[in-house]
């Protein structure tokens, strides 16, 4: 667990760390209103490139890196929810946020209900922009999404079918039908989230919408007025009603990850929307009633936060009316070989190699292997040997060569430390060990530079879709090609 957190925490500082220049793609058919945001959020330090039109904005995000994209819904050649759609499918994980004018405000609502991260009304108000910027680059800051392929994004499939999955699955299909509070727990790659959409679309409220929230990203007051919303007039910067994550997963389910990372404080204000239902916007008088199911996630040991008094019992109850735990891989070995042979397929199909096969002594080499950052290492594993493999099959001699053998070598889910942070490694490792260690660390470091080479020369050199076949984000992908000097 320890471990896991460290991990977790590593990955947090890379991620702040990779920040490069922050860029913004504006687009709309107005050139005039692109520029008054651009001029609006000059105190931010964001550079901003704007484009008129989709074909424009597909152009864009072909030729640069974005951190963020603000899109006008009312487009001249493609509807705006259309292009949403295609750049969650394209580009998962740039945060969009669509603008409308005041009088469609409703229509940013179903934007934010189908994915878009915020919405901006025009005429467009200072203080609000800058308050939707810095809370989606804060955001963007401080949460390190795993990286996930299109094909996994499109998928919600739950493959394994070891005694402890099989149990899961069928717990799951009784669940679904509820309205109770699930409490989802399990290490970190374990497959949370997956199982909180699952449960979702099995449910009855399936045809509405599934709402994520990630509580431990932000402070209390962006939190507070992310669940809740806020009134006109609640803070500066608010100069008009928004509806928060829980009005907007009304009538569906309201994902509410990372639960174990919020506040004192924020667990009472959570508690009482759990309990009672019910809530107000931020600096409203109005009592609003939550027509949402609420699933929670965490990695964490809730039962020790509570007995070491960092976390509320009440709330903790109220949480895990119907606990849920997903097992950590190396306790359903027989998974891991249908997993494997899952995303040989999946990824192969994925980076127009055709669907991958894997040799039996492969899988058993991979069987071997403990997997501290599960089901999500395991996946970031096959899909670097598909991308890296000679043939139409996965060889016990490639996962032999390239197997993460020493455990917390590799971080659990971006692959592979550079080997400066494997030789402070702690541990009193012999002369023989430390030895090895460095000559992996540096077998593995090049693997890795080969691998972005390869990956930037079948993309043409285009850095978005070198990203997106190694299944890294584009600013991880920026850092490590600094690291390894490719240009
Ligand atoms: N049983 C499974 N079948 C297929 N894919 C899986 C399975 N479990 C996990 N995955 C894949 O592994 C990756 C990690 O899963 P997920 O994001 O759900 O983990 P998590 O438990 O939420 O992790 P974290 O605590 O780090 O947020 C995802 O790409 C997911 O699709
Ligand atoms: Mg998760």
């Amino acid at each position: 667990m320890i471990q896991d957190l460290e991990a977790r925490d590593a990955e947090r500082r890379l991620s702040i760390s990779m920040r490069a220049q922050t860029t913004v793609l504006v687009v709309d058919p107005e050139p005039s209103s692109g520029a008054r945001l651009a001029q609006l959020v000059a105190p931010m330090d964001v550079e901003v490139r704007q484009a008129t039109s989709a074909r424009a904005a597909r152009s864009e995000l072909a030729a640069h890196e974005f951190s963020l994209v603000v899109l006008e819904l009312d487009l001249p050649d493609t509807s705006g929810l259309e292009l949403l759609s295609e750049l969650a499918r394209r580009y998962g994980e740039i945060p969009v946020v669509v603008t409308t004018p005041a009088s469609k405000s409703g229509d940013g609502v179903r934007a934010v209900r189908e994915g878009a991260s915020d919405f901006l009304c025009r005429p467009y108000e200072e203080e609000e922009v800058l308050y939707v910027f810095q809370k989606t680059i804060q955001s963007l800051e401080l949460i390190s999404e795993p990286p996930k392929s299109t094909l996994a994004r499109e998928r919600s499939a739950i493959i394994g079918s070891s005694p402890v999955m099989s149990e899961l699955e069928r717990t799951l299909q009784r669940v679904a039908d509820g309205v109770a509070t699930v409490l989802i727990r399990g290490e970190s790659g374990t497959g949370k989230e997956l199982v909180a959409r699952r449960i979702h679309e099995q449910s009855p409220r399936s045809a509405g919408p599934f709402i994520k929230v990630h509580c431990g990203a932000l402070p209390d007051n962006l939190l507070e007025s992310e669940l809740f919303g806020y009134e006109r007039g609640a803070f500066t910067g608010a100069t008009q009603r928004k509806p928060g994550r829980v009005e907007l997963a009304e009538g569906g389910t309201l994902f509410l990850d990372e639960i174990g990372d919020i506040t004192q404080a924020m667990q009472v204000k959570l508690l009482r929307v759990l309990q009672e239902r019910e809530y107000e916007r931020l600096g409203g008088t109005q009592t609003l009633t939550a027509d949402v199911r609420f699933v929670a996630a965490t990695h964490r040991d809730l039962d020790a936060m509570v007995r070491a008094g960092s976390y509320r019992e009440d709330l903790y109850y109220r949480l895990s009316v119907v606990p849920l735990q997903v097992p950590p891989l190396r306790a359903r070995p027989d998974d891991i070989a249908e997993l494997a042979v899952h995303f040989a397929r999946t990824a192969g199909l994925a980076n127009g190699r055709g669907a991958m096969g894997i040799d039996p002594q492969a899988l058993e080499l991979l069987q071997r292997h403990r997997w501290p950052g599960n089901v999500r290492q395991l996946q970031n594993f096959i899909e670097r040997l598909v991308l890296l493999a000679d043939g139409p099959r996965i060889t016990a001699r490639d996962a032999q060569v390239w197997q993460p053998a020493v455990e917390g070598l590799e971080a659990p889910s971006e692959g592979l430390e550079p080997p400066a942070a494997s030789l402070g490694a702690p541990g009193a490792a012999s002369e023989v060990e430390e030895e090895e260690v460095v000559s992996l660390a540096l077998t593995l470091a090049r693997a890795e530079k080969r691998a972005l080479e390869r990956a930037l020369q079948k993309a043409g050199g285009n850095r978005a879709a070198a990203a997106k076949l190694l299944g890294v984000s584009r600013r991880t992908l920026y850092y490590k090609l600094q690291h390894h000097g490719v240009s």
